[in-house]
């Protein structure tokens, strides 16, 4: 069943939620993507910017694109970073199949997304063609029980796809993985 990401001001309750560290531990997430302060993250599926917020303050020198294919979600990304302070967040409105990642970018970041795309082989074929050999690509996603894709899953596509797996984590966070990969060589 399709969940509707329509209602930016409902879900923003969750995303931006007070205990986001305690069941997402964002910070763990965060200090194994090793951000350079001149990097630029593609953020695919940012939501309500929850991470988009987090990459902006920490790339001093570095830009943010905050990509979502649900139209309300990027109006209100707009005037979420619409303030001076964000002025290295660039918003994108993507479609399902296509991430539409900008050129420059040096990282893509999917974090509680890949479960929810209809046709992810459509969505990695795209994605492979968006970035350059040196891109790190970083799924964050729900293992265990709660998992519509499950780990291997995941791992199997993105290497059917043509990419090779840099680094997993099953055991950081409490109820997500971390999967890091790269262009095949
Ligand atoms: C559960 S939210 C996660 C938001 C954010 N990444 C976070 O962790 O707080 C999933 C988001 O992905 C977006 N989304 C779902 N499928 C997508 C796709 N194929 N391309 C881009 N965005 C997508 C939804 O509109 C929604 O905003």
């Amino acid at each position: 069943m399709a969940i509707s990401f329509s209602d930016p001001e409902k879900l923003k309750e969750i995303f931006d939620g007070e205990n986001r560290e305690e069941w997402q531990k964002t910070s763990y997430i965060i200090q194994n993507l090793q951000l350079k302060a001149d990097m630029v993250i593609a953020d695919v599926g940012a939501g309500t910017g929850y991470f988009s917020n987090i990459f902006s303050q920490t790339l001093a020198n570095g830009k943010v694109y905050s990509i979502d294919c649900e139209p309300n979600m990027v109006i209100y990304l707009k005037n979420r970073f619409s303030h001076d302070s964000f002025n290295n967040v660039g918003i994108v409105q993507s479609v399902m199949d296509d991430p539409c990642i900008p050129p420059d970018v040096d990282m893509v970041f999917v974090a509680n997304t890949y479960r929810f795309i209809n046709d992810r082989c459509a969505f990695l074929r795209n994605l492979f063609q968006q970035v350059k050999r040196h891109t790190r690509l970083v799924f964050v996603d729900f293992k265990g029980s709660h998992a519509r894709v499950s780990p291997d899953m995941a791992i199997n596509e993105v290497q059917q796809s043509g990419f090779k797996v840099i680094n997993f984590d099953i055991t950081g966070c409490p109820d997500h993985y971390i999967l890091m990969f790269q262009k095949k060589d």
